[in-house]
């Protein structure tokens, strides 16, 4: 005898889990994420006002984070080494916001000349009196294989992405713990949950961060105020792959390729926003495949290494034949 009842559940149950599962496919982000984004507070809220420094504001992600700063009305210092790009990105800032020129510092910065980090913080804090929220977003990718590479390659990865951003957020947590106040930001990366073959020194110096944070933010348990935010893009259109190192420190990428796949900028930045206004402490910012994998990554690892090895010798095929790793590596995997 069918039992009518027991059919209704079975089938609006099998329909909830047809809904989420295509609502997971087409995620851009993890659920807590996405879900601060519908539901939590709102940057535009949060934001306006706060003097938010921005390192590697010259392109990419750390340009259209400053855009979308300016426009909600937070008080920007821009830094990255091209004082010209920075002064491009200002004027940008300028036009498209109600900010006044006194709103928004430029404070030229090399991560790796870590002797001028606290001179620098200095100059922000005599111009605004204050830092409420601090984005290391500056650093650079790598393409090329460990036995390839020189050494060097992994003693400026380190420098730049990994040691250079500590060292900053050494002098601003300074003035933070004595303000008892703020948020310390880090564009992370997936790479900094999984691994990626091309990208040794670079995963390491993400993994070396995401570390470095996570043992940070149980330290400043006297200052609940204080939030350390590790976000984690995946791939993202940006110049990222133009300025990657590469197996010697002279060497440049010739090899760019299509970016077409990957996530808009904008949205990246905004999804970036909403992270800071819910101090989420880490936000995995990617479409699929990549977001699946950071689960699989950290639900199932032997899963994922099986995966990798499997996907990760077509990327490496890929590069030896000069096509560009990341889009034929995307393109054969989704
Ligand atoms: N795009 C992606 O797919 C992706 C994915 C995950 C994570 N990320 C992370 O996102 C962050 C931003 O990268 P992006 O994709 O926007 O790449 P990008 O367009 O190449 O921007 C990198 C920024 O870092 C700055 N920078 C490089 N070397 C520096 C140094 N020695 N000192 C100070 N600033 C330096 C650059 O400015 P100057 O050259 O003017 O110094 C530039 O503003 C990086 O940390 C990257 O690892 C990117």
């Amino acid at each position: 005898m069918v039992c009518y009842s027991c059919l209704a559940v079975g089938i609006a149950v099998l329909t909830l889990a047809a809904f989420l599962l295509k609502r997971w496919l087409q995620a851009d982000g993890d659920l807590t994420l996405l879900w601060a984004e519908r539901w939590g507070k709102k940057p535009e809220k949060e934001l306006p006002g706060k003097v938010v420094w921005v390192t590697g504001a010259s392109s990419g992600i750390g340009e259209e984070l400053s855009y979308q700063l300016a426009k909600i009305g937070s008080l920007l210092v821009l830094s990255a080494r091209r004082e010209n790009e920075l002064e491009r990105v200002k004027k940008k800032c300028l036009e498209i916001s109600s900010l006044n020129d006194k709103d928004i510092l430029i404070v030229p910065l090399d991560l790796t000349n870590r002797d001028t980090h606290q001179s620098a913080t200095n100059t922000v804090l005599k111009h605004f009196g204050k830092i409420d929220v601090l984005v290391n977003n500056g650093g650079r990718s790598q393409r090329s294989l460990f036995m390839d590479t020189q050494i060097d390659v992994y003693r400026a990865i380190m420098e730049l992405n990994y040691l250079g951003t500590i060292s900053l957020t050494k002098y601003v947590l300074d003035h933070m713990t004595q303000r008892k106040k703020g948020k310390i930001v880090t564009m992370n990366s997936v790479m900094g949950i999984m691994g990626a073959p091309l990208a040794t020194g670079y995963c390491a110096s993400k993994h070396a961060l995401q570390g470095f944070f996570n043992s940070l933010r149980p330290e400043l348990y006297e200052y609940p105020d204080i939030s350390v935010i590790n976000i984690c893009p995946g791939p993202v259109q940006s110049q990222i792959i133009q300025n990657v190192f590469t197996e010697e420190i002279p060497k440049v990428n010739k090899n760019v390729g299509d970016q077409s796949h990957k996530m808009r900028t904008d949205r990246c930045a905004r999804l970036t926003l909403v992270s800071i206004a819910n101090d989420i402490m880490e936000a995995w910012v990617s479409d699929n495949p990549y977001l699946a994998v950071c689960y699989l990554w950290q639900y199932a690892p032997t899963w994922a290494w099986w995966l990798l090895n499997r996907l990760g010798k077509t990327r490496i095929q890929n590069f030896k034949s000069g096509v560009d790793a990341d889009v034929s590596y995307y393109k054969k995997s989704s």
